[in-house]
């Protein structure tokens, strides 16, 4: 196993972010290399594409990329294929990075920062499982053309197409199963089977694989309902396993019950537990710079990063620990602050997990 962490700001708060991660990680005194290079928007305007060859280089070779944000309006009108989303895209795709652990956890501290009223999210702890290369985001054939059946013959339409292999489903499955077995023994399984044949065919082998896991407990749930049960009564989740797309509503939804999507970390697996590891928020430019961005989710992911590429569950749980003792010692950023707590920068906040190591 080697040593090297590929560290991608990317762009916005991504930097400032990442930097104090990065921070946290050299306080640790880890035998770890980190290598630094750019990704995103920002890698498009030095040479000419947001995922360069030199980058998916690095991000290869290395054991984990350690991994800000990406996106800006200012390319929003790029053909496609040059987006900043396209370098996360890629490194997901590239690295075969199927397996993506999202977890929405309330610190008891932030309970009164939640839309949602405490009693319904306190003792939050939901972990979603995201299908993270497969499905409509990556199914072939997709474009523009000219409609030869249906109700708008001749019409020009855009088209997509969600599929799932049978294997594909299988391996997030195991994922899922395996995640739910060392919490509560619950999983849910998301999909819209009462309309998509993907989804009764993912349905079809959630159950398959339930039979090697007879100790946890397989429900399913439509997505429309899942999403109505989220902000009903979200502690009912324990594991929810789901694809690509569905995967990425929920989870931004599940994000808000904790107060505020700037404290969640996600961890994206191979089957080599090669991993890439970003804060689950977008790059916020109309905040970047100022050092107020909150660099918590970015710290937690690098903790999650020394769990599942490195095995160093130790320094993981220094890091989730100091990270709840500078939220109790009342330090917080913009985002999740409130009257008579104390606001903070990135960089000091940064400073207060050090300190609390
Ligand atoms: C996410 C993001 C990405 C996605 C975008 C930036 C391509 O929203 O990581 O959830 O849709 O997967
Ligand atoms: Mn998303």
């Amino acid at each position: 196993m080697s040593n090297l962490v590929a560290v991608l700001p990317g762009d916005g708060i991504g930097e400032e972010i990442v930097e104090q991660a990065v921070r946290v990680l050299a306080a640790l005194k880890l035998d770890l290399e980190l290598e630094k290079a750019d990704v995103g928007g920002r890698a498009y305007d030095l040479y000419g594409h947001p995922l360069p060859k030199h980058t998916l280089d690095l991000a290869k070779k290395s054991q984990a990329v350690l991994f800000g944000a990406v996106g800006d309006w200012k390319y929003d009108t790029l053909p496609r294929e040059f987006r900043p989303e396209q370098a996360i895209l890629g490194l997901r795709k590239n690295l075969g990075l199927f397996a993506n652990l999202r977890p929405a956890v309330l610190y008891p501290q932030l309970a009164d920062v939640s839309t949602l009223k405490p009693e319904v999210v306190s003792g939050l702890n939901i972990l979603i499982v995201r299908e993270l290369t497969g499905d409509i985001y990556f199914g072939t054939p997709r474009g523009i053309r000219i409609a030869t059946d249906g109700l708008f013959v001749g019409d020009k339409e855009g088209y997509d197409t969600m599929r799932y292999a049978e294997s594909e489903v299988r391996r997030i499955a195991h994922i899922a199963f395996q995640a739910a077995q060392k919490r509560q023994k619950k999983l849910c399984s998301v999909d819209k089977a009462n309309v998509l044949e993907t989804s009764q065919f993912w349905r079809d082998i959630m159950i398959d694989v339930s039979k090697e896991y007879p100790d946890v407990a397989l429900t399913h749930m439509y997505i429309d309902n899942a999403a109505m049960q989220l902000v009903r009564a979200p502690k009912e989740f324990d594991v929810v396993v789901t694809g690509n797309l569905f995967g990425d509503i929920l989870s931004d939804e599940a994000s808000m019950l904790t107060g505020s999507i700037g404290m969640l970390p996600s961890a994206s697996l191979n089957a080599t537990n090669q991993g890439l590891y970003e804060p689950s928020h977008g790059s916020a430019p109309d905040i970047a710079g100022k050092n107020l961005a909150n660099p918590l989710a970015t710290i937690l992911s690098a903790a999650m990063m020394l769990r599942y590429s490195f095995g160093n569950e130790i320094a993981a749980q220094q890091i989730e620990a100091a990270v709840g003792k500078v939220l109790e010692q009342g330090y917080r950023t913009v985002d999740i602050y409130k009257e008579g707590t104390i606001k903070v920068g990135t960089s000091q906040m940064g400073d207060a997990v050090i300190a609390a190591l």
